[in-house]
């Protein structure tokens, strides 16, 4: 197996808050290979955005990153860089971001200005990056906005965001996001949105922008049938841990946390019996403020015996490529609970 482009070992992404130490991101080891897309998964709060938004060093004060925290980048086999280190107004993380790593927000009127043309936006995005010249930034915003698909992309140009529908929008911070080829593409939840049809459209045209450019995608949902069509592999998250990580078939077909597996019985599936009910997951994500040291799950979870409330258990790969978080799948103990 090649290089990773990306390694995360051991983030942590804390906020410092009056009530305590708020452990939005808790030691999450990952890898992302050339070419590969990611999919994380998780419920709502469960740290996705946060980690995401600490691969581009966007976590703002009371957030930080921990000291021991790497975040390892390596392009053209050259030395990884590490961007955890980076000072916050450096040249290299400049470079890195919208250069090497771009990201799709979850909400795209959030990163797209309301006061400035399409084609002004996405020009200057490769303005910074890849050009000097404003014909050729203004080419490469056309090039991009017909690549992903926008109708008309000559009148999109000219267009403000909000005369766009959500669609469009969201297509055009895609064309925003690979105005500079990136490396890496980071999307976090670029579809939840959207209508279904809408949904698989920029689904499949990610997939296939992806093999044009050569890119690895890192991308986040909470939306378990998302995943299926787009990863290669999968990593769930939970409270700020990876709870299982296995290529995206193993995940549907033999998933071993209980975590997992009550995402995946609250899916509809098709030819279900109309009596059967979705399960939900009982309870609620807690705030990750001041958690005892035991199990994450334990307290919704229907396997728990003592020891899940007594210790923490480790990420042990039990099978190649395929880790669990779980005591009933490997007794080794996490060391820094
Ligand atoms: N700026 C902030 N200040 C304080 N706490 C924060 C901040 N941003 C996120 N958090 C907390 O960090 C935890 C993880 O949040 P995050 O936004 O990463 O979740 P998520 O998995 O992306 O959820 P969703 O699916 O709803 O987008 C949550 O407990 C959240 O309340
Ligand atoms: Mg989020």
């Amino acid at each position: 197996m090649p290089a990773p482009l990306l390694s995360i070992r051991n983030l942590r992404t804390y906020f410092h808050l009056d009530e305590g130490v708020l452990k939005a991101v808790d030691g999450v080891n990952l890898d992302l290979q050339p070419g590969q897309t990611l999919g994380i998964i998780g419920e709502s709060g469960s740290g996705k955005s946060v980690m995401a938004r600490s691969v581009m060093r966007l976590v703002m004060p009371p957030g930080r990153i921990a000291a021991g925290s790497q975040i390892l980048l390596s392009v053209d086999g050259k030395d990884p860089l590490d961007i955890a280190q980076l000072p916050f107004e450096s040249k290299a993380l400049r470079q890195i971001r919208g250069r090497l790593i771009s990201m799709i927000f979850q909400e795209p009127m959030t990163s797209l200005s309301p006061v400035h043309k399409v084609g002004f936006q996405i020009a200057e995005a490769a303005l910074l990056h890849v050009t000097k010249d404003r014909k050729e930034a203004r080419a490469i915003a056309l090039d991009r906005l017909t690549r992903v698909g926008i109708p008309n992309p000559e009148r999109t140009l000219e267009a403000y965001p909000h005369e766009l529908s959500g669609g469009l929008r969201q297509r055009v911070m895609i064309a925003m996001a690979l105005a500079c080829r990136p490396k890496v593409l980071i999307a976090d939840e670029p579809t939840t949105a959207l209508d279904v049809t809408v949904q698989w459209q920029i689904l499949r045209l990610m997939a296939e922008l992806r093999d044009d450019f050569g890119m690895s995608i890192l991308y986040i949902t909470h939306d378990l049938g998302v995943v299926a069509q787009i990863a290669e592999t999968v990593a769930v998250m939970y409270l700020g841990q990876i709870v299982e990580t296995a290529d995206v078939l193993t995940i549907f077909e033999h998933p071993q946390h209980p975590y997992t597996q009550s995402l995946l019985r609250s899916i509809p599936h098709v030819g279900r019996r109309s009596r059967e009910r979705l399960e939900a997951i009982a309870g609620t994500v807690p705030m990750p403020i001041n958690l005892p040291v035991r199990c994450r799950f334990a307290d919704r979870c229907q396997s728990a015996f003592s020891d899940c409330f007594e210790v923490a258990p480790a990420l042990v790969e039990g099978q190649p490529g395929h880790a669990v978080r779980c005591f009933l799948h490997s007794k080794e103990i996490e060391q820094h609970g």
